[in-house]
């Protein structure tokens, strides 16, 4: 007996942890903005693999790209370098624009922070250990990422964590100078646009003032620019729009397209804490993953992935904020929480997938949406057609969506 007899979603149900809950439809190939059902129906993605498929599903240059690595040099380990890893790091350099660097790859967003933690306490030295991080910030599940992860909730369950970190209200200048006052913060870590929060921005006169304090008192600043890089907010990075310069970056999510690359960017002299033996992972940096990586940044480039984000951006953010059931949209480019008047979000959630929509719902007021960064016009007016539906329904009906 085949294990998908009782369909994928059964099966995955059967065999795989709950931590993600049941799986809401099952998916067997994708390209742009669609994704195809096990059952043939096809759904619009407004979601995108949660802001990594900025190409949109399977982009040729990239499915070639990894097709052709794969037959020719997979994975060698980090005794050796390969073809890709170099010219990854030196676009990620350029497009950073906060002058010389160096890059640690790993395999996801968790990683890229546990990383910049690890780093930041190794240049810091003895007496600098303190991490201050935000509330609602969402930095990876891992213990130094969820350590940072300022979502109380999600850490309770799994304490005692990383001791040394410390946690202050987005916005809150005060406490912010207070915990630097004591001198013995190695790093103040920032989620510039907290996308797990709700698409909640940090305003940005707090994030001016953690750069001012941070580099008047030799505090490490990170951004974690693992959802909103790439192009997503309308820029490379958000933190381009405020003209600041971070000592360290953390990337993922749309770096690859989907395949599991995270990166570490450092400036050169913070960078070079790091000695040989003091960091690594497996498969970081490997020629496949770098293969992938390296079509990826060079597509967004060719293409102008911030200024379709902007573009694009806005049209679906006019056109959703005139839903009936929105009081508002929040967020930059193509990541944006569309706010709802009453908590129905979730239902909102269910009744868009049977319409042929993917969207996601964060708390019970909020639904988030990450198009690929290629979704046409006639897509976004098809999604918020049936968004508007969803609406609706969920208005109507708001139990049956739960
Ligand atoms: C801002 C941010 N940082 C870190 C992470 C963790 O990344 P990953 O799930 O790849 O470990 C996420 C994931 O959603 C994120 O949005």
């Amino acid at each position: 007996m085949s294990v998908t007899e009782s369909g994928l979603v059964g099966a995955a149900q059967r065999y795989l942890m709950n931590n993600y809950g049941p799986p809401l439809a099952a998916f067997v190939s994708g390209s742009g903005s669609v994704l195809v059902e096990d059952s043939g129906r096809e759904v619009l993605d407004f979601l995108a693999g949660i802001a990594v498929c900025s190409l949109g599903h399977c982009h040729p240059t990239v499915t070639a790209a990894i097709s052709e690595q794969a037959g020719k040099l997979i994975h060698t380990s980090n005794f050796f370098a390969n073809e890709h890893g170099p010219e990854v790091a030196r676009r990620l350099e350029d497009l950073l624009g906060i002058g010389e660097g160096r890059v640690f790859f790993g395999n996801s967003g968790a990683e890229a922070n546990e990383a910049a933690i690890k780093l930041a306490r190794r240049f810091a030295g003895e007496g600098r250990r303190r991490i201050v991080a935000l509330e609602g910030g969402f930095h990876g599940r891992t213990f130094g990422a969820l350590s940072a992860t300022g979502q109380f909730a999600k850490q309770i369950p799994f304490e005692p964590l990383v001791p040394g970190f410390a946690h202050v209200r987005p916005g809150d200048i005060g406490a912010l100078e207070a915990e630097l006052t004591r001198g013995d913060v190695a790093a103040v870590m920032i989620e510039m646009l907290q996308g797990e929060a709700g698409v909640v921005p940090v305003p940005d006169e707090f994030v001016l003032a953690a750069r001012e304090l941070t580099t008047g008192n030799g505090t490490l600043l990170i951004l974690d620019e693992v959802q909103t890089g790439f192009g997503r907010t309308g820029e490379w990075f958000a933190f381009q729009r405020l003209g600041i310069v971070p000592d360290m970056v953390t990337l993922a999510k749309a770096i690859a397209s989907g395949f599991p690359v995270g990166a570490l960017f450092a400036r050169a002299e913070v960078a070079s804490a790091f000695q040989p033996g003091d960091h690594g992972t497996t498969y970081g940096g490997q020629a496949l993953a770098m293969a992938a990586a390296r079509a990826t940044i060079q597509t967004l480039v060719e293409l102008d992935a911030p200024g379709l984000a902007r573009t694009k951006g806005e049209l679906l953010a006019k056109a959703v904020e005139r839903l009936p059931g929105v009081t508002g949209v929040r967020g930059r480019g193509l990541l944006l929480g569309a706010m709802l008047e009453r908590p129905i979000a979730k239902a909102v959630q269910t009744y868009a997938l049977e319409e042929g929509l993917i969207v996601n719902a964060i708390g019970d007021s909020v639904v988030r949406l990450a198009p690929p960064l290629v979704v046409t016009e006639e897509e976004i007016t098809a999604a918020v057609q049936r968004l508007g539906r969803a609406l609706h329904r969920a208005e109507v009906e708001p139990g049956e969506g739960k």
